[in-house]
């Protein structure tokens, strides 16, 4: 027996909501925390909706990828009770405490096995600097989907926190990097503007122009090139490069593969 997708996200959506009440704390730094992660959850889930709908899926294709939207962050309310931090690199990798609780809670022991594993290679993949190889091009697609609903998402949850240059510049190698369009590795950020530069990265990690097309629509690019050390050949550059890239991914046409 198994169960239909449709019922299984009404289930799923119950028990999230429970879950995530479950962690709120009287601590307000901790409950604005998890009410972040609490809303960002929604807004994936939709765009999850919303990309998969506009890449053509239809159906069972479409609930699946909003599932994946609903639980990819489920490791995240222990992750920040817990440790106090969401770095993954100071704590626990929250895609696997995400999957452990999944498991643990038999969330989707009920659905067919080609679901559950599209679901966990999803959720798994959501948060690695790249997508481990696929074992078929479905479980790729809906790694894609679900890496864009989170960055976009992303961008919206960190634009109050960007800030112009404290001074303490970018490091030679991750300039180097802009420059090549290549991505930094997370572990290696040394300074504020170190990070600023990691996000503006992620652009290159976009999958579909219907996420670039929000992403350039919401400023967050600008935004963050304005918030850049000013002065810097290679940063000049490396932004000169990514506008282009943004242009040409922007004016891409979206498939469903
Ligand atoms: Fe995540």
């Amino acid at each position: 027996m198994t169960e239909e997708l449709l019922h299984a996200l009404t289930r799923l959506e119950t028990w999230m909501r429970q879950y995530m009440k479950s962690w709120y704390n009287e601590a307000e730094d901790i409950q604005q925390a998890i009410r972040m992660k609490e809303e960002h959850t929604a807004r994936v889930r939709g765009y999850a909706r919303e990309l998969s709908e506009h890449l053509g899926l239809t159906g069972d294709d479409v609930v699946r990828a909003e599932i994946m939207g609903l639980l990819h962050d489920v490791g995240r309310f222990r992750q920040f009770t817990v440790y106090r931090t969401f770095n993954d690199a100071q704590s626990e990798d929250h895609a696997a405490l995400g999957l452990k609780t999944i498991a643990a809670e038999g969330l989707i022991s009920n659905l067919p096995e080609k679901d559950r594993e599209l679901i966990k290679f999803a959720i798994w993949n959501h948060n690695k600097k790249e997508i481990e190889a696929a074992p078929d091009k479905t479980s790729l697609m809906y790694a894609k989907i679900l890496r864009d609903a989170d960055k976009l998402d992303i961008y919206h949850v960190l634009e109050p926190f960007l800030h112009p240059s404290d001074g303490s510049g970018v490091s030679p190698d991750f300039v180097d990097r802009f420059v090549a369009g290549e991505q930094c590795d997370y572990t290696m950020i040394r300074t504020m503007d170190d990070r600023k530069l990691v996000r503006l990265m992620w652009v290159y990690d976009i999958n579909y122009a219907w996420t670039m097309q929000r992403v350039l629509e919401r400023g967050y690019v600008d935004k963050i090139v304005s918030c850049l050390p000013k002065g810097s050949a290679g940063i000049d550059e490396g932004v000169r490069k990514l506008r282009l890239y943004v242009k040409e991914k922007c004016a891409s046409v979206d498939k469903a593969e």
